[in-house]
């Protein structure tokens, strides 16, 4: 009994702690959009731990949604899959819920907090690509770019950046001959790339970034990629390799036949010879005695 007792006093000790932790004037503070790959978060700091927010968001004139994966005491949520089409700006707000909640207030009656606006096509960060390189020719150089997978599903389908950016997506490529500082630079608008006029038989070093030219400048471009080297081929060694062989074979041909020629040449002229002699002595045997 004495027991019951104790515990009911801590319950309701307990719930007066909670109740005056949650201070009804904690808004949430440094309110900040943090974005990689269109994997969008919301992102924020309370005063109390313990205070609970609701999240809402919309587009310009549009109605205010409120986000399913934003609940409880978490400062953080993911909009990812929420902001949706991409290329608008959203305005989340951050509302501090009270014990009131149920009360008829409206929605300024809510402490809340408002983020700055957000466009998720313009401001996500596009981390560093991955690709890989090989020398097609003397001067040639082929880079084959893996565009990177997005947070985004559509259906089963995970969504890659040229999924999401089509056309706008290029790429930036800049390579310096090895030991060299001189850095030169070519834009691709496909993932398969060609880098042409090298030097032949000389080693470039390569590295690769999103680069979106539609974006506002400071967002235009992606994390660089790590950097590949490639040699290139010798001087036109494969047109040299083919003459080569050409002309070997022509004179091995050539010869053949000339060997051929001589050899049969030979021969014939000999049996010649033999018949003629043989001729010339049946001739003198049948014409000396008469
Ligand atoms: C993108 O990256 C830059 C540099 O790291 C950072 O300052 C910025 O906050 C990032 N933007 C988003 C939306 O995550
Ligand atoms: C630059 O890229 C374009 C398109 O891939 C290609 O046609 C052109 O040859 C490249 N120029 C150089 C100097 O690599």
């Amino acid at each position: 009994m004495a027991s019951q007792k104790t515990l009911l006093y801590l319950g309701l000790f307990l719930f007066a702690e909670i109740i005056t932790a949650a201070d009804p004037n904690s808004k949430a503070e440094n309110v900040r959009w943090t974005s990689l790959d269109f994997k969008t978060m919301l992102t924020w700091t309370s005063k109390t731990p313990q205070q609970t927010y609701t999240v809402k968001f919309s587009r310009p004139e549009g109605d205010w949604y409120e986000a399913r994966n934003c609940l409880g005491t978490a400062s953080e949520c993911d909009l990812s899959a929420e902001l949706k089409p991409f290329n608008e700006f959203y305005t989340a707000d951050i509302l501090t819920d009270n014990e009131d909640h149920d009360s008829d207030y409206g929605h300024d009656e809510f402490q809340h907090t408002e983020s700055t606006p957000f466009n998720p096509y313009r401001d996500s960060n596009i981390s560093a690509v991955e690709f890989s390189v090989r020398a097609l020719s003397s001067s040639t150089v082929r880079l084959n770019i893996i565009d990177t997978l997005t947070s985004v599903h559509e259906g089963s389908k995970q969504l890659t950046i040229r999924d999401i950016f089509t056309k706008d997506l290029k790429y930036k490529i800049i390579y310096t001959k090895s030991g060299n500082t001189g850095k030169r630079e070519n834009i691709s608008d496909s993932s398969r790339a060609e880098v042409t006029k090298l030097d032949a038989a000389t080693s470039y070093c390569f590295m690769v970034a999103a680069y979106i030219p539609s974006r506002p400048t400071s967002t235009q471009l992606g994390a660089w990629s790590r950097q590949l080297c490639e040699k290139t081929h010798e001087e036109s060694s494969s047109m040299h390799e083919l003459s080569m062989g050409a002309l070997v074979a022509v004179i091995f041909v050539l010869l053949t036949v000339f060997i051929i020629i001589v050899t049969v040449t030979a021969l014939c002229c000999k049996k010649r010879q033999q018949t003629e002699k043989s001729l010339q002595t049946t001739q003198s045997q049948t014409s000396a005695p008469v």
